[in-house]
């Protein structure tokens, strides 16, 4: 298991959850990775629990992202593969919508995963490696859905930035692609079922429950269902594979 050997991978929003789980596959597989996330104590304490290294890293914050990639080379050398996976997760009624949260998850999600892929990728243009950047989008994104406007419009425009970053870098041997998930089971789920607690009446675990029993698949996903694709987009054999959004969301959605 040393696909990716000797390579060094920065992936944001790892201190928990779904980027972890990328972290603990990437260490596996042979990588050095450096976890970027705004919650440092736990970063670094999943660092020391995984044999990664942690930094302080807010993708809203162009000099936090500067001082992450910097940090990220330092300790490595050289950064081959960025995972865009920090986001946020909000939920309301079109007329509830408050520009602040709007604002706060367009800058997480979209600007996040846009100037942390670009100050990679100058990173990567100027030394000539040829690495792989790959963003973390959503079903959300495929479709809009009645109380999840926002983060849906976040999730879609990542796909759209996959598509042109991954267009307009492939000239440079960059390959930029991005997985779409499904319904994965975690903190991130425990607040989205809290939204939707509120906005639906539901008791809470209901919407977890519901939304599990109707993957295709027959239960949420995990976040170790994600790895394999993972490292597959991060290795040799993805070198064709450019500007695509994979769905790993045990049936879900179709595209
Ligand atoms: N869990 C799901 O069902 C699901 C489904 C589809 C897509 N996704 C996407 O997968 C990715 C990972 O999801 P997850 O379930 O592991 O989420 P999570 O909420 O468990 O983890 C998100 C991580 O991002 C970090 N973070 C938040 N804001 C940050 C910022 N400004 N700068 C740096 N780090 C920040 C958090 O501290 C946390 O460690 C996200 O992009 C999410 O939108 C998740």
């Amino acid at each position: 298991m040393t696909r990716l050997s000797g390579k060094s991978a920065l992936i944001t929003g790892a201190a928990r959850g779904i980027g972890l789980a990328f972290a603990k596959a990437y260490i596996a597989e042979g990588a050095n990775v450096m976890i970027g996330d705004i919650d440092l104590p736990r970063a670094q304490a999943a660092a020391v629990d995984i044999g990664a290294h942690a930094v302080k890293m807010d993708v809203i914050d162009r000099d936090s992202i500067a001082a992450a990639v910097s940090a990220t080379i330092a300790e490595f050398g050289q950064i081959d593969i960025l995972i865009n996976n920090a986001a946020v997760f909000t939920a309301a009624p079109i007329t509830e919508i408050e520009v602040a949260d709007y604002q706060r998850v367009f800058d997480i999600n979209v600007a996040g995963t846009l100037f942390t892929l670009q100050a990679v990728a100058r990173h990567m243009i100027a030394r000539r490696i040829k690495g792989r950047i790959i963003n973390m989008a959503s079903q959300a994104g495929r479709r809009g859905e009645p109380l999840v406007a926002v983060y849906c419009a976040s999730k879609a425009a990542v796909i759209s930035l996959t598509q042109s970053a991954g267009l307009n870098l492939i000239a440079h041997g960059i390959n930029v692609n991005a997985i779409s998930p499904g319904v994965v089971d975690g903190e991130h789920w425990d607040g989205v079922d809290a939204f939707f607690a509120k906005y639906e009446s539901k008791p809470p675990g209901q919407k977890k429950a519901e939304v599990g029993a109707a993957v295709p698949y027959g239960r949420m996903g995990k976040a170790e269902d994600l790895t394999g694709m993972a490292v597959f987009l991060a290795s040799d054999d993805a070198d064709y594979v450019v500007a695509q959004t994979y769905n790993v969301d045990g049936g879900q959605w179709m595209s």
